[in-house]
């Protein structure tokens, strides 16, 4: 066995939202720790959640501390356990970021929703976009945003929330910042997700990708257009989705 850099996403991949079956996670902590205390593997959750809302569902959910997080859909990084975010990584997503022209462009269109305080960042911009309203509003948002020469990136996920960051910046290169820095292979990377934000996990490299069973639509279709060897479709639902393709994979 040797040690693996393990990136998962927290809502609806590792745990469940709401209600739901989080019989599995005690057992994955209990492999991925053990493995972490052996091998030296190392794990990140990597999710859209504020720092705020990260802490109500460590408590939630006890959490295993992870190696490092990767908060905002991947805008902050925060390395052993501190409540900085990592300067080098906010300085490569700096340049070109326009907070405030993002949000004069976006007050006019009464379709995007903000979100509460808490999830508006300095590097993200949060929104509630209903689905139906999704296929209109994003291209046109987006072409505006361009024509305005403005570096940013829109992410769409769960029919619901649209969070806008700059380019360089998603869950994927966050990952691969990481990954880099703690030198781990691409093939020694694995990459569990559910929903769109976790796209750009999947699509950044060939780290080996896990799909939870219960993953949302907008994830399964993108998978079914871009199939690859190196990324596993589990049956099984979060944790138990997880185990399944960690098996698949030999790491355990
Ligand atoms: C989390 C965040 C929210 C974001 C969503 C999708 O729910 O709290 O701000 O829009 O993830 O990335
Ligand atoms: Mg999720």
């Amino acid at each position: 066995m040797a040690k693996f850099l393990f990136v998962t996403d927290l809502d609806d991949t590792l745990v469940y939202r709401t209600v739901g079956d989080d019989s599995a996670l005690p057992e994955l902590n209990q492999l991925l720790n053990q493995h972490r205390q052996e091998y030296g593997t190392k794990i990140v959750y990597a999710t859209g959640r504020s720092p705020v809302l990260y802490k109500e569902l460590q408590t939630q959910k006890n959490l295993l501390q992870p190696d490092a997080l990767v908060l905002s859909v991947g805008t902050e990084i925060y390395l052993d356990g501190t409540d900085t975010p990592d300067s080098v990584w906010s300085e490569i997503l700096s340049p070109g970021w326009q907070r405030e022209t993002v949000l004069s462009i976006t007050r006019k269109y009464p379709e995007l929703v903000l979100q509460p305080d808490s999830e508006q960042r300095p590097f993200k911009v949060s929104f509630f976009l209903q689905q139906e309203a999704s296929a209109s509003v994003i291209p046109q948002l987006e072409a505006e945003l361009q024509k305005n020469k403005l570096n940013v990136k829109l992410i769409y996920s769960s029919g619901i929330d649209l969070d806008i960051v700059p380019h360089s910046s998603d869950k994927g290169q966050a990952m691969q910042f990481l990954r880099q820095k703690w030198k781990f292979a691409a093939e020694q990377t694995i990459v569990c997700g559910d929903s769109g934000n976790d796209i750009a996990l999947f699509a950044v490299g060939k780290e080996r990708g896990i799909i939870v069973g219960n993953a949302r639509k907008e994830l399964l279709q993108w998978h079914d257009e871009y199939p690859a060897d190196h990324r596993y479709l589990a049956k099984g639902f979060c944790a138990g989705g997880i185990i399944e393709g960690l098996k698949y994979f030999g790491l355990l």
